[in-house]
């Protein structure tokens, strides 16, 4: 059965728009949890723009699996083993980029990531490396001795939302995944994720997780807002 993470740092941004408590994060996780998510994701960014240091926290305590995405650095990795989540990913972090824009570059960060995934796994948090699909990536996976990766499907995302070909991208996501398996890394997905690249990825049987965000969020917005104007309609008779 392949996981499935929900990345909710989005319910954090439309919460600290207005700056207060509205949508509650662990109603949202509790929620996304009971619908049958696998794990739950948050990037503590350095800006702290969407979820902050007191959500990790409470998040982590209230017992739900997260998924923390970090930047590779020592701070970052002490706020990671305070909180002890399940599952930390590593990713590359700009501080103007509006989402992360590509994989770890794993050959200039090599001793510092190898020095976190070795730290952290040792505190048994499974750690996962964000890479762009290269094999040469994944050599270097091996190198630093991560038992994970999470393959950034951004590119593929964006060739079939704008109608492109994207059968290359794909072919690569497919060695990657291939030479992953032969080699003992687990192996997940994610960015930019939405039904139609996630029916195609589907079809590969070496990921077996996906981490999606964005969309999800921007769907149940589509979804559930009759709902709730339905409800506005009642209340206001
Ligand atoms: N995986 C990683 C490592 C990410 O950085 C992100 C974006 O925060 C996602 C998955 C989710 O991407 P999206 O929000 O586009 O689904």
């Amino acid at each position: 059965m392949k996981r499935l993470g929900i990345n909710i740092d989005h319910v954090a941004t439309l919460r600290n728009a207005r700056g207060e408590g509205h949508p509650d994060l662990i109603d949202i996780a509790t929620i996304v949890k009971k619908a049958g998510a696998n794990s739950i994701t948050v990037h503590l960014r350095e800006d702290r723009r969407h979820i902050n240091d007191n959500d990790l926290k409470v998040l982590c305590h209230k017992n739900f699996l997260i998924n923390m995405e970090m930047a590779a650095n020592v701070k970052m990795m002490k706020i990671a083993i305070r909180n002890k989540p399940k599952f930390v990913c590593l990713v590359p972090e700009k501080r103007n980029e509006i989402t992360t824009e590509g994989g770890l570059n794993l050959n200039k960060n090599f001793r510092l990531i190898k020095k976190i995934v070795s730290t952290l796994n040792k505190k048994k948090i499974r750690t996962s490396l964000f890479i762009d699909p290269t094999i040469s990536n994944l050599i270097l996976t091996k190198k630093i001795g991560a038992k994970c990766v999470e393959l950034h499907t951004g590119k593929l995302s964006r060739l079939v939302k704008d109608n492109k070909k994207f059968a290359k991208e794909l072919d690569k996501i497919n060695k990657c995944s291939y030479y992953a398996k032969k080699n003992n890394i687990e192996l997940h997905a994610g960015h930019g994720l939405d039904y139609k690249t996630a029916k195609i990825l589907s079809k590969n049987p070496y990921i077996i997780e996906y981490n999606i965000g964005h969309f999800i969020i921007g769907e149940s917005i589509k979804i559930g807002i009759s709902k709730v104007i339905q409800n506005f309609k009642k209340i206001l008779r």
